[in-house]
């Protein structure tokens, strides 16, 4: 098999192609990204001369970029993203060019080029927020109500997704997942921002009351999930992921000062976010009945492994917190 992963180069994007590479040594992989601020060729610097691995730069939303690069191509996983939601508050409309122009175009690519998959990977954020005091899930039931600029664009793009399959008959798949965690992260995000700031003596920011909840996966756990909806999922289906790890934020950031053996004083409420969901639980029944999946990490190993991967990889995200990382620091923490 011949696959294209876009956005290879991000978090989960890269952490998928050493999991492919590692479980079906057969396949070609062509990694399609446009090196955005999150996207690091480092983060795939072991694999840069495996046979079977490929590197093309190139914009999703460029018709000539995605109809050059799906020659040849039997699958297509669409990873390419905007996905940090402050930044979305900051300035939406990077997140409207790629996440929504940029899958339309690359549906419309592969739609040409008669592709026999199309997965696209997409969030629980889609669904809206869940109120705290409720035990509610998400699930493929859940009706989208977006909140954010990026869960809009987000949802949008699932939307022209399913549109693809009813209307030109395009093989597709989607998956939601919840939050994910691990290495590469780009340290913006709760987990690895509150490692890496630790590691240098900084405090760790903590939005409103703390008390909002996200449903954490160890990244490689979402790697087996895809891999799963690729080999027995339901052309047209969606499937949820997650893993029932559903932990207030402010819990998270003392089990890494616990592990990190630093006091409570590095915590420092700041600033909510506007529009701040408050809660995100995921119910992944489909995908553990209808195809086995299960997650092999939980929640503690999982960030054990994670903290122990940044204090071992210093030099990686040493160099991602340079001066354009402190402009939108400054601008998302210290002038709001
Ligand atoms: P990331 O921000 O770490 O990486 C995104 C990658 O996409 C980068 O390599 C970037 O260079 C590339 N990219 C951006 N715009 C592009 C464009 N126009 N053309 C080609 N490449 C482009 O993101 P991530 O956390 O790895 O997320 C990957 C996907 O998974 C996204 O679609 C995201 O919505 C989804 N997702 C993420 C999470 C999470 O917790 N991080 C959870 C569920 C779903
Ligand atoms: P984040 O990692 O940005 O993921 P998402 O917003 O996509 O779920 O944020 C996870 C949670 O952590 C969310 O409730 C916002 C909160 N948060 C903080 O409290 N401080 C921070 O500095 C960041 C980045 C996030």
């Amino acid at each position: 098999m011949r696959i294209l992963v876009t956005g290879g180069a991000g978090f989960i994007g890269s952490n998928f192609i050493h999991y492919w590479l590692q479980n079906h040594s057969s396949d070609q992989i062509v990694n399609f990204d446009k090196l955005t601020y999150a996207g690091n060729l480092e983060n795939l610097k072991n694999i840069r001369n495996n046979e079977n691995y490929t590197f093309v730069k190139g914009d999703i939303a460029s018709s000539k970029d995605v109809t050059q690069a799906m020659k040849g191509i039997d699958i297509v996983i669409n990873f390419a993203a905007e996905t940090h939601v402050d930044r979305s508050i900051l300035d939406p409309a990077p997140f409207v060019i790629t996440n929504v122009v940029g899958t339309q175009v690359l549906l419309d690519a592969a739609a040409k080029a008669k592709i026999k998959h199309f997965h696209h990977v997409s969030t629980d954020e889609v669904f809206g927020a869940l109120d705290l005091a409720s035990r509610q899930k998400f699930s493929e039931e859940t009706n989208y109500n977006p909140r954010s600029p990026y869960a809009a664009t987000k949802a949008a793009s699932d939307h022209l997704v399913r549109a693809y399959f009813a209307t030109y008959n395009l093989p597709v798949t989607i998956s939601n997942c919840s939050n994910n965690f691990g290495p590469y992260q780009f340290p913006e995000k709760l987990i690895s921002l509150s490692i890496t700031n630790l590691l240098e003596g900084k405090k760790v920011p903590v939005y409103g009351d703390g008390l909002y909840v996200r449903d954490w996966l160890y990244v490689e756990d979402h790697a087996s999930a895809i891999d799963l909806v690729l080999q027995k999922g339901k052309i047209g289906e969606t499937y949820c992921i997650g893993q029932d790890n559903d932990i207030a934020n402010i819990e998270v950031i003392k089990k890494i000062l616990a592990i990190l053996a630093k006091g409570e004083s590095m915590i420092e409420y700041v600033k909510d976010r506007p529009g701040h969901d408050r809660r995100y639980a995921m119910d992944a029944t489909r995908i553990k009945k209808e195809l086995g999946w299960h997650a092999k990490y939980d929640f503690d190993m999982a960030l054990e492994l994670t903290i122990k991967w940044y204090q071992q990889n210093t030099k990686w995200w040493k160099k991602l917190k340079d001066r354009k990382f402190e402009e939108y620091y400054e601008e998302q923490y210290v002038k709001r």
